[in-house]
């Protein structure tokens, strides 16, 4: 498919069909996803395919513990959350049914561990680049050298026709994560991305901020696009 047109509609996939993705198609998504840039060439990313039913029921229970407390949060106008949900805090952007996207999250959070494959995305630190660690402020820029190949990852499986929803909340189990997957020490988890055919067919639009409120050409007062 069109390079641009998986990047428009490689959305968060909250349903799945229950077939199984077949071992191929993630070996040609990982070798595709493996050209991603990296710091210094330095290659830190590992994936491990979760498709073992007792194991992911397993990452299921741990995923469900943080996922009540931030719905809860959410559903209660307590928190930030529908930022999360598809609410682009946006002057131009409204989402038409932020309640439903919570929902659906919510029912995808119910079913985690019934989804055809978790594919953990992790990374040796050591071998991430960051050069920002001395601002006084989280450092992000070691992340840059294993989310380039994670989303290289998806949008491989998205033109193989399989869906995937990348997910953070389990990072908070790593420990345990890393018991139960017999994770080298040097190995840190970045992310845990839900992949399988989608239920339905992929959309044709994601809620996004507008170009003009997210690029500028020379100074920050200068939205690009603007002539
Ligand atoms: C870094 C990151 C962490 C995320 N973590 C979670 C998560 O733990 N659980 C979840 O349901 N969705 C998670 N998401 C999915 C986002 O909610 C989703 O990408 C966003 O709402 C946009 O959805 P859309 O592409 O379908 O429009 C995460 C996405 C990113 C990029």
């Amino acid at each position: 498919m069109e390079l641009t047109d998986a990047m428009r509609t490689q959305h968060a996939c909250r349903y799945y069909k229950p077939d199984a993705v077949p071992e191929q198609v993630f070996y040609n998504a990982v070798e595709a996803a493996r050209f991603g840039p990296q710091g210094g060439n330095r290659q830190p990313v590992r994936f491990l395919i979760v498709t073992d039913a007792a194991k992911k029921l397993q990452l299921q229970e741990w995923y469900l513990q943080p996922w009540k407390a931030y719905f809860e949060a959410a559903s209660s106008g307590q928190d930030e959350i529908l930022a999360d949900s598809g609410d682009v805090k946006s002057t131009h952007i409204t989402m038409t049914n932020p309640q439903k996207s919570l929902a659906d999250a919510d029912n995808f959070a119910d079913h985690y561990g019934e989804h055809p494959a978790i594919v953990i995305v992790l990374a040796d630190l050591e071998d991430t680049h960051p050069t920002d660690t001395d601002l006084g402020r989280l450092s992000i820029v070691g992340g840059a050298s294993v989310y380039t190949v994670a989303q290289n990852f998806c949008l491989a499986l998205r033109d193989q026709g399989v869906a995937t929803t990348l997910t953070t909340l389990l990072c908070m189990f790593e420990p345990q994560v890393k018991e139960l997957f017999n994770i080298p020490e040097n190995l840190s988890t970045a992310a845990f991305i839900v992949a399988g055919y989608p239920e339905k067919s992929f959309p044709t639009k994601l809620f996004r901020r507008p170009v003009e409120e997210m690029a500028f050409l020379d100074s920050f007062d200068r939205p690009l696009g603007q002539g």
